[in-house]
């Protein structure tokens, strides 16, 4: 799969994303080494803080159907002029599994920019951080 499709997953996503509150849809695409794609969406809350980004709906999918590993990519897509670049409660649960993720940060009008998690997240603690 190439990013442009992972990108175009991200972004129908955006159909499904409940967002009453923002209006701000997002939708987050994960590319496994065997090709697997788990999508998430963002869902949000009448008690704001409740509120899950489409980054984290992708992860929970991912580790819940048993993939916690192999994971290559995250695409997320956004509405905004800006790219959509995770929050920092979403690089701190990508780097749990994915230290080495590539992430593909997209903008409404389907323009994106590339990082890798390790320059998102410096100096991140991780599992081995506890020794
Ligand atoms: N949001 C995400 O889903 N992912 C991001 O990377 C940034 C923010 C959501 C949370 C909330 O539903 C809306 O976007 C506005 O913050």
């Amino acid at each position: 799969m190439t990013d442009r499709e992972l990108i175009q997953r991200a972004f129908e996503m955006h159909r499904v994303s409940y967002v009453p509150y923002s209006r701000f849809p997002v939708g987050a695409a994960i590319l496994t080494q065997d090709g697997r794609v788990f999508t998430g969406c963002n869902v949000e809350n009448a008690a704001y803080g409740s509120t899950i980004c489409a980054e984290r709906t992708a992860i929970l999918k991912a580790v819940s159907e048993g993939c916690r590993e192999g994971w290559t990519a995250i695409a997320i897509a956004g509405q905004g002029a800006d790219f959509c670049w995770p929050c920092g409660a979403c690089r701190q649960m990508l780097y749990e599994f994915a230290p080495e993720l590539r992430v593909l940060a997209a903008r409404g009008d389907g323009g994106y920019q590339e990082a890798s998690l390790e320059q998102l997240l410096p100096h991140g603690f991780g599992p081995k951080s506890l020794g």
